[in-house]
């Protein structure tokens, strides 16, 4: 199967904060694949902005170095050199006047502007003004902000208006890299794209939605960050509202920015406010030699939790009656990310089967190994009466779609092209962001209020056993975490 590659138009990239974490690790690499894929035109750039003075040639040797740290696959790669030879880097002092001016004689005319904040949030206002104020960013340029947006709804609507003052909502693509992930995507074009699934695809067929993001790490090395957002600031209130957005939202009558974003806000502003007793968080444990999270974070009285799990409910029609349990946390069994849509048994049995009848259930992997598996009961074969067994119909991307479905994009290439190409379906407006918060401020302010700590966990395990309650007394279950 051969992808289309379309170019994209001619650019002036400026990534601020270019010699951080997130632009060695993600930026620059994911750049590096989309050039080597022959997806940028000759003449587009990429300006490297940051506090240490250094030169076009030490910049051009740090991004190799963070190619060759971060995708040493390509670190050969032929195309590496003409890649480099895109870079160039201003020293610049974000909140004072050094380097705004040679950045400015730097961007070119007629090329489509682009501007990555990969720096702290503390550090928007006042880039957004300096961009304004020398006139480098012009009405048809964009800026590209990461999460954290915000820590609370106060502090993303402060957010929101800062950058407001200087750019339109059109302008602003505020990153969620989940969105960009190629399984999250295939969720809408699994729901909307084929007619099986969306007939059935309500609080009269379905039984409940689970979804799970595991991951074995740790938070060593970014417990500074880490102890002051917490499993719920995260990844609940950004990646996992988006998938359930995403699972629950109306058809959007066109794939485009307004039509999906308008339809994802529906949900966010539907969801019922959490009951006391649908949720549990909790923190790893030291096991043998691993750590716990308070030496990690090496705050001893942290009561920051390193696991989530909740039931929340959407109060529209469709999902009248249908819990959403979320659970995801560091530190667990396996590296796992993945939605299961568990359907209603059929209203009546015509079968004399002994034991229970299983309900179908379509399971979207996200990672690792990122495939769909639909389980659907079939007879099992063999002489000696009608004996019913479950059996999935499993098919993985990688198999069904060759090399394409191994090597997918990550999740920036991808998002940083739509940024180029003015195309913010996959971006979070505010109002969502803002909507989230709204929904997310009162848990973090009920666990603040109190003197309760998380629950403990042990390392490799599921996370708490008081999550695994959360299901039982539903009488429902989990789906075990295995890779
Ligand atoms: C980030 C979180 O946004 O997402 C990390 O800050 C988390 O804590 C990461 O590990 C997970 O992303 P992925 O793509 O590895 O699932």
């Amino acid at each position: 199967m051969v992808s289309r590659l379309i170019r994209v138009d001619d650019f002036d990239l400026v990534i601020f904060g270019a010699t951080g974490d997130l632009a060695r690790r993600k930026i620059l690499p994911g750049l590096f694949r989309r050039h080597a894929a022959g997806q940028f035109p000759d003449a587009a750039r990429i300006i490297g902005a940051a506090r240490t003075t250094m030169s076009d040639a030490e910049f051009r040797a740090d991004a190799a170095a963070a190619i060759a740290e971060f995708d040493p696959a390509r670190a050969q790669a032929p195309e590496l050199p003409a890649f480099l030879d895109r870079l160039h880097y201003v020293p610049i002092d974000a909140t004072g006047d050094d380097g705004w001016s040679d950045l400015a004689a730097l961007m070119r005319p007629g090329a489509i502007r682009a501007f990555y904040f990969s720096v702290a949030p503390s550090l928007f206002g006042a880039i957004a003004e300096r961009l304004a104020g020398h006139g480098i960013a012009d009405a048809d340029s964009r800026i590209v902000v990461e999460k954290p947006f915000g820590r609370d709804l106060e502090s993303a609507r402060a957010l929101n208006q800062t950058l407001a003052r200087h750019f339109d909502e059109g302008q602003i693509y505020r990153i969620d890299h989940y969105l960009g992930k190629e399984t999250v995507q295939n969720l809408m074009a699994v729901r909307f794209a084929n007619m099986l699934f969306e007939p059935l695809w309500n609080a009269h067929y379905i039984d409940h939605v689970q979804i799970t993001v595991a991951e074995t790490v740790g938070v060593a090395g970014r417990g500074a960050y880490y102890d002051q957002s917490g499993a719920i600031r995260d990844m609940i209130q950004n990646h996992l509202m988006q998938l359930v957005c995403l699972i629950a939202m109306e058809p959007p009558y066109h794939f485009d920015p307004a039509a999906v974003r308008d339809e994802k806000l529906k949900v966010i502003r539907a969801l019922e406010p959490l009951a006391a007793g649908d949720i549990v968080r909790g923190q790893y444990v030291a096991e043998g030699a691993i750590p716990g999270y308070l030496d990690d974070v090496e705050n001893p009285a942290s009561r920051t939790e390193s696991f989530v799990a909740l039931k929340l409910r959407i109060a529209n029609w469709r999902w009248q009656g249908v819990p959403f349990y979320l659970r995801t946390g560091k530190r667990l069994r396996a590296r796992t990310s993945e939605i299961a849509v568990v359907f209603r048994e059929p209203p009546h049995s015509i079968f004399d089967q002994t034991g229970p009848h299983k309900p179908n259930e379509l399971v979207i992997r996200l990672q690792p190994n990122e495939g769909m598996n639909l389980k659907v009961m079939i007879k099992e074969p063999g002489p000696g009466g009608m004996r019913l067994v479950q059996v999935p119909l499993d098919m993985s991307f990688a198999e069904a779609l060759g090399p394409e479905g191994t090597d997918m994009p990550d999740a920036y290439e991808r998002l940083i092209t739509d940024v180029i190409r003015g195309n913010q379906t996959l971006f979070m407006r505010g109002d969502e962001v803002e909507a989230a918060w709204a929904w997310t401020d009162p848990i973090i302010a009920a666990w603040e209020g109190g003197t309760a700590r998380p629950e403990p966990y042990d390392p490799g395990t599921s996370g708490p056993d008081e999550a695994l309650g959360l299901m039982h007394r539903d009488g429902r279950r989990w789906r075990e975490i295995k890779a």
